[in-house]
């Protein structure tokens, strides 16, 4: 792998700024962004009405923990544009989040969110390895996702080649990769693992591939898997992470030079950690669940706005802006097994060193009489033998997360290609528990 950092000359001076010039500029922003909200969206006028609260009083970055939160469910109730801050005339683009349930999340973007957002994707770009004159390959998904259109203007910024090839149709993907020689790929790092299978099919050595960098994000990924990827392939393996209610992918990434968490695009993205069940702020350093709020958004700012992702938060290294580590799952990905707390991500990385099985899998809960049983469905690796995938493979990944998590899970090994493959982003539970 080559060493893609970035030269400091290259960087935005406020990434490399002081603490408090970064600080400074957060207040100035922050104050904007609490008055343009309660100025101009109803939701938010009561809100802290009702809390108590006015734009005026944030005195100190510290007082933004007397405002109130917002959650998704605020958002579903101001469903469709009830949430936005500018005539409709002037949103020049909205995307929308699926929503497993009900309606789902719209947001609206102006022409000044647009450049905001392709600025802070082009700084994660950067931030990964990717340079001006790049070709870069788009697998995220294109549409009402934030994924595709967000990259895709990101890397126009930088000054990229663009392919927007968006999700699916994997053998293509990698003919294409093969013929145009990008060497930065967007893509789900679950998808990622589709086209790793793709390109052992048609014969292919992934070590060889024109691909040098792979900016994954839009679910959680664990550091074996990073290792899994970079290997593979013999490229570099970032994090990006986002979402669509603070404006889609590049709120936060990972630096090619350490991978040591994600630096959080601090000049536009302000971050809090909280107590999942109380909301209080944790002590520096502590995990919980992140909170946002916008600071410069003027289509859909967004106050306080509960992820449900869980991390923590640490100080710069590569740059001055806060870090945060990578995510291990969110609140609701939790699976409270016999009173045990199991995150996929914890299944993956026990996964990932079992060397019979491949790394693709999925958990099923299932109710057993009264009791809860989760199955973790499996495959055997590429050329291991079905037989010893599932006595010594299965074995060892039921041993490993008996052990390590402390619960008995069932292991079911399914021959290669048996385990739904995910074209974005993988549902990694399926809950059977209510069914018969
Ligand atoms: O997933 C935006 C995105 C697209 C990010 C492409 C990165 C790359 P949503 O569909 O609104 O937006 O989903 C947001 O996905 O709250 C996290 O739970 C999860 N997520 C996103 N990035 C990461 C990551 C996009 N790097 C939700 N690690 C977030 C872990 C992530 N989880």
């Amino acid at each position: 792998m080559r060493d893609l950092a970035p030269h400091r000359r290259d960087l935005d001076p406020i990434e490399i700024a002081s603490r408090d010039a970064i600080e400074a500029l957060q207040l100035e922003r922050l104050r904007w962004s609490l008055n343009h909200a309660y100025t101009n969206v109803p939701h938010y006028r009561s809100a802290f009405d009702a809390a108590g609260v006015h734009p005026d009083d944030l005195k100190a970055l510290t007082d933004l923990a007397t405002f109130p939160f917002t959650t998704k469910q605020d958002l579903r109730e101001n469903y469709p544009f009830g949430m936005f801050a500018v005539p409709r005339e002037r949103i020049v683009r909205v995307h929308a989040s699926s929503g497993t349930t009900g309606k789902p999340t719209v947001v609206g973007y102006t022409q000044r969110d647009i450049e905001t957002w392709a600025e802070v994707v082009a700084r994660s770009m950067r931030a990964s390895g990717t340079r001006p004159g790049d070709m870069v390959h788009i697998a995220y998904g294109y549409g009402l996702f934030t994924g595709g259109l967000g990259a895709h203007y990101g890397a126009e910024r930088l000054g990229c080649t663009v392919i927007p090839i968006s999700g699916g149709m994997t053998a293509r993907q990698v003919t294409l990769i093969e013929d145009f020689r990008p060497s930065t790929i967007m893509v789900t790092p679950s998808y990622m693992l589709s086209i790793l299978d793709e390109y052992r099919a048609q014969g292919l050595d992934p070590r060889v591939s024109p691909l040098e960098v792979g900016i994954f994000g839009a679910e959680p990924w664990t550091n074996a898997m990073r290792a899994e990827v970079e290997e593979a392939f013999d490229m570099h393996a970032v994090d990006i992470y986002g979402l669509s209610e603070v404006i889609g992918p590049g709120v936060a990434n990972e630096c090619v030079e350490t991978k040591d968490g994600l630096h959080i695009w601090e000049d536009h993205f302000y971050p809090e950690v909280v107590d999942p069940e109380t909301g209080a702020p944790v002590a520096e350093g502590e995990r919980g669940e992140l909170v946002f709020t916008s600071l410069t958004k003027e289509a859909f700012p967004i106050v306080r706005y509960r992820t449900r992702d869980l991390t923590r938060l640490l100080p710069g290294t590569a740059r001055s802006m806060r870090r945060m580590e990578k995510v291990t799952g969110r609140s609701d990905d939790m699976i409270i097994l016999r009173g045990v707390n199991v995150f996929p991500t914890q299944i993956e990385e026990m996964l990932l060193g079992v060397s019979e099985l491949s790394p693709h899998f999925q958990i099923e809960l299932v109710r057993r009489g009264r009791m809860d049983a989760m199955i973790v469905h499996v495959e055997a690796a590429e050329g291991v033998d079905l037989d010893q995938a599932r006595t010594v493979g299965a074995g060892a990944l039921a041993g490993r997360i008996k052990n390590i998590i402390g619960v008995s899970a069932q292991v079911s090994v399914n021959p290669a290609g048996g385990v739904a493959r995910s074209q974005g982003k993988a549902v990694r539970v399926v809950d059977n528990r209510t069914k018969a």
